[in-house]
């Protein structure tokens, strides 16, 4: 397969933050939108639980604000939170017009019905059940195919940014992004797309952990590609682990959606006991960190490989009408929700750290933008609230688009190299990946999770540096696949988590260490910068 033709725009990644960029750029500029798999297998369509917007009289922009911060642990970039917070319902609005069919409203002065997370002084989630995300995917991906401008390009990995060191016979052109490199999945050759702007939106990095309620595909290849082209990163050490996955031999990420503990849903021991209240008055609904950590120390102190989350309580016929994915998926899974707890564990979700963007989603690198779970833009701080992820998505991906109309210039694109790959052959052994790979989930899960020490962290350090060894050896002699090029990057973000969890010398939010237990009495980002070294 040939080169395409050079686009106006390429944006990698599908998911809510991509689309909502392509949409935005659409009316005047050729747009590329670049996926590894499926156009839809990001995790914007395994959302459950909804959207945080203040819809209701009731409800203010200062109260969202404050609790977006308290979950965050004061870390939260206070200029980001309100952005975001003020642009939510305009968002919503346009998700509306474009056909997502959110839950109406219970009585006639609410246009749609609110539910509550955790952390959420208030109701202020919309929703399309238990299935959100799906739906707006689904509106999304409708009106991008639907447009001449876009041009969808499924199976299609993207290896590595094309940065000015990959421009021909230019060796000190000035630090820009001028396109990617990637493999083609059906051909196996790794194309060039070149662009004038680029939009990283390639979701997070939590399979970087053995237990993970994402898709395959949040292997934090955004992360990487704008680390290796000179990006800094932020806050990588605050992964999120989302209290309530389905514990199941066979189904490992099923999310059981927090607007179950919203509605009234129990967290319970083997014994039928509640315990939330031994770690927090707000009990069910104190923010995810405190409510994944206290389900960790019951686990430990009990030695139990789960716990139960019960919503039987709440009656079948609420149950059926408010979780009706939920109940289909464990009613196949021989479980029955109306009449039985669920067992559940805690697994990774999400990924607050990530690219340094400014609010127009500008990375440090010129052509080269950034919106969603791909970034750090300062609004989650040191711990996402609930269900502000996917807005996040919404206001920076318009945000990105907006701001490439604006700085939009004619200099051509310059030439770009091809992929080389006359130094490399065949992989003859390509079970190496798998086994590092699988090394490296289970060390960060043991060794870099809910709870921390400087012990374990030193002791993944050691192991990651043993990985990134090994993998770069494997790059450096053979040609690129789709698991290699996860792998690669995968052992990258997890050095960066390392390299931030042990600059952390505090216990702030989803950093949890008994070695520094206590706040510091400032909230610092912890910032890695390729260029300098410095962190
Ligand atoms: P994604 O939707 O993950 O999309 C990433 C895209 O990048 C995909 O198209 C992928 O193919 C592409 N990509 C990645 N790497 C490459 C590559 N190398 N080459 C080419 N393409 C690439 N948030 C909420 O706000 N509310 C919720 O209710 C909610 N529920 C959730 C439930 C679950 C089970 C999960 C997993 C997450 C949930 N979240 C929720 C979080 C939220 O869904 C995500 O943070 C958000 O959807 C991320 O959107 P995104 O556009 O940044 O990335
Ligand atoms: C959930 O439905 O519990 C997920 C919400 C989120 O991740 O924001």
């Amino acid at each position: 397969m040939a080169d395409p033709r050079p686009y106006d725009v390429v944006i990698i990644g599908s998911g809510a933050a991509g689309l909502t960029a392509a949409l935005n750029l659409a009316p005047r500029f050729r747009v590329a939108v670049l996926a590894k798999g499926d156009i839809a297998a990001g995790s914007t369509a395994w959302a459950q639980g909804g959207i945080a917007a203040v819809l209701e009289p009731g409800d203010t922009y200062d109260s969202h604000i404050e609790d977006t911060m308290v979950a965050g642990a004061g870390l939260n970039h206070r200029e980001t939170v309100e952005f975001v917070v003020e642009h939510a319902s305009a968002a919503i609005d346009r998700l509306a017009d474009l056909g997502v069919p959110f839950n109406p409203g219970e009585t006639v002065s609410e246009r749609w019905h609110l539910t509550r997370e955790g952390g959420h002084s208030h109701r202020r989630i919309v929703h399309v059940d238990d299935a959100t995300g799906w739906a707006v995917q689904q509106a999304l991906q409708t009106a991008a195919l639907a447009h001449p401008n876009i041009t969808l390009v499924p199976n299609m990995v993207a290896v590595d940014l094309i940065t000015s060191a990959h421009v021909e016979g230019q060796r000190f052109a000035a630090r820009a992004a001028h396109g990617v490199y990637a493999f083609d999945t059906a051909s196996r050759q790794v194309l060039r797309f070149t662009a004038k702007a680029v939009v990283l939106a390639t979701g997070g990095a939590s399979r970087v952990y053995m237990y993970s309620t994402n898709p395959d595909g949040s292997t934090g290849d955004g992360i990487a590609m704008a680390w290796r082209a000179g990006c800094r990163v932020s806050n990588m050490e605050f992964n999120q682990f989302h209290p309530t996955c389905l514990y199941h031999p066979t189904v490992k990420n099923f999310l059981i959606t927090e607007a179950a503990r919203g509605e009234g849903g129990w967290l319970q021991l083997p014994s039928g006991e509640r315990f939330m209240h031994r770690y927090d008055e707000r009990l069910e609904l104190a923010p995810r960190d405190v409510v994944a950590r206290a389900i960790d120390a019951e686990m430990k102190r009990l030695g139990l490989s789960h716990v139960l989350l019960d919503i039987a309580h709440l009656g079948a016929d609420f149950v059926r009408q408010h979780f009706p994915t939920i109940h289909a998926r464990l009613l196949e899974l021989g479980i029955d929700c109306t009449i039985e707890p669920i067992p559940v564990v805690p697994a990774a979700h999400y990924s607050c750290g990530g690219v340094m963007v400014d609010l127009n989603g500008r990375t440090d690198l010129a052509g080269l933008w950034a919106a969603g779970e791909v970034t750090q833009s300062g609004l989650h701080g040191a711990n996402r609230l609930a269900s502000n992820s996917i807005l996040e998505c919404l206001v920076f991906g318009q945000a990105v688009a907006d701001d490439i109309a604006r700085a939009w210039d004619d200099a051509p694109i310059p030439a770009i190299r091809p992929w080389d790959e006359s130094r490399v052959t065949d992989s003859d052994e390509e079970i190496v990946v798998a086994h590092n790979w699988d090394e490296l989930r289970r060390f960060m899960w043991d060794y870099v999770g809910i709870v921390r020490t400087d012990k374990r962290l030193e002791r993944a350090a050691h192991r990651v540096k043993l990985l990134r060894k090994e993998v770069a050896d494997y790059y450096g002699n053979f040609r690129v696949t789709p698991d290699l090029i996860e792998l690669r990057n995968l052992v990258m973000v997890a050095d960066l988590i390392v390299r931030s969890a042990r600059l952390r010398k505090e216990s702030r939010g989803l950093h949890y260490t008994t070695d520094y237990p206590a706040l510091a009495a400032q909230a610092k980002d912890t910032v890695l910068d390729p260029v300098t070294g410095r962190s």
